[in-house]
């Protein structure tokens, strides 16, 4: 049995228990996944400066994201079927982010629905991640959920008007539930903890979004069903109903461009995510740590700015934050921790990235989040 000390481990480990079609929707980004691989390797080319001889004794990773408290700069991802890659996956992603302080947010696309989530963590506040689909009062519905689920910010994504085509899940024929063809069948009897797991709950399908969109009763083949119901007429006006609609915290998904960070600022909300989908969406656009020193530098005084795409470790976490960014989200660390090991899998990639960040940050000479600034950082090895 291997010993997991990294998030790779952890990848490994759940491409070996999760059934193909949902480990390949999860390990994977659109078209060549040029953009997918640029948003861990340009992390690799960022250098840090390492200091000695400064007091490191009293450390803290505690900071806040859209003034919630946090116990590290970095909050759970919004991912459509988490629950495919585990029984009930979004149950215990949310539990385990509870226990270790940071925020979970809950997909649009999710198995397990809002109010699934809400009733098994007693309570505690977590973010909704919204969609934009055609269909505006089911929009006003999901949001009026959200609220009496107690949801403390709501995360619009906007990035997703029309679908990057991902390859490999045309090829798997990806649908939730699976269907039962041979193929399907023979390897899922290879996975039989995963097996065993959806045999002991009933959620097997989207809970948010099922049976209120009129007509749907299952997800055929879920990149057809989304691109007939997610809206390409999306626009500004839009977030600023949504906005309204909502009345609480608001933090804008799938930001890449300082003229879009600037509409974002218009548009009132608190918070903005620099983010390609995790290079799932564009292909080709830049990466989002590359993108970010651009949009800090155009309203980086006016809103608060979080990111994206590619963390794999705390020394991730730590360039974000040296580059402006006071926040970031963790998208596959979480699946794979959570298809490799269940809530324990989550557990330890949190764990995982929580040490690594705070190392680094003694390494680099800083003992607190808001000390950490781009002089940690090797001048010429980052984008300015
Ligand atoms: C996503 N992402 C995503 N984003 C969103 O706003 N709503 C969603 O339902 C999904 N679904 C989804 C599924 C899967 C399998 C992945 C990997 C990603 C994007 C996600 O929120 C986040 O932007 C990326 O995952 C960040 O990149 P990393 O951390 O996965 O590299």
């Amino acid at each position: 049995m291997t010993i997991i000390t990294t998030i790779e481990d952890l990848r490994i480990l759940a491409k070996k228990r999760v059934p193909k079609m949902f480990y390949d929707y999860a390990d994977s980004g659109s078209w060549t996944e040029s953009t997918y691989r640029a948003n861990e390797s340009d992390f690799q080319k960022i250098k840090f400066r390492q200091r000695v001889a400064v007091n490191m004794e009293e450390r803290s990773t505690a900071t806040t994201m859209v003034g919630v408290p946090v116990a590290m700069p970095v909050a759970i991802a919004p991912t459509g079927l988490t629950g495919m890659q585990h029984a009930d996956g979004e149950i215990l992603a949310a539990r385990a982010a509870q226990k270790f302080g940071v925020p979970f947010t809950l997909s649009t696309m999710s198995i397990c629905s809002i109010e699934d989530v809400a009733a098994s963590t007693g309570g505690h506040p977590f973010w909704f991640q919204l969609y934009v689909m055609r269909d505006r009062r089911f929009i006003e519905s999901l949001i009026d959920r959200a609220k009496a689920a107690n949801c403390s910010a709501l995360v619009l994504t906007l990035d997703l008007q029309v679908l990057g085509q991902r390859h490999k899940d045309l090829k798997n024929g990806l649908s939730a539930p699976p269907k039962l063809t041979l193929p399907n069948i023979i390897n899922m009897m290879t996975k039989p903890r995963w097996c065993m797991g959806m045999l002991g709950t009933s959620r097997r399908h989207f809970g948010n979004i099922v049976g209120h969109v009129s007509g749907v009763s299952d997800m055929g083949s879920l990149s057809a069903w989304t691109a007939s119901q997610f809206d390409p007429q999306l626009n500004w006006g839009d977030v600023e109903w949504i906005k309204n609609r909502w009345g609480g915290k608001l933090i804008i998904k799938g930001i890449m461009d300082p003229e879009d960070a600037r509409l974002a600022v218009n548009s009132g909300a608190d918070a903005l995510v620099v983010s390609n989908h995790g290079g799932r969406q564009l292909d080709g656009a830049q990466s989002s740590i590359e993108a970010l020193p651009a949009i800090v530098a155009a309203v980086g005084k006016e809103i608060e700015i979080h990111l994206d795409s590619g963390i794999r470790s705390g020394q991730d976490v730590l360039k974000a934050i040296a580059l402006g960014a006071q926040g970031t989200y963790i998208g596959r660390p979480m699946l794979y921790g959570l298809g490799a090991m269940g809530e324990a899998g989550v557990s330890k990639a949190l764990d995982i990235i929580h040490k690594e960040f705070d190392v680094t940050m003694a390494f680099c000479g800083r003992t607190r989040v808001s000390d950490v600034d781009s002089t940690i950082l090797l001048k010429g090895s980052y984008p300015i």
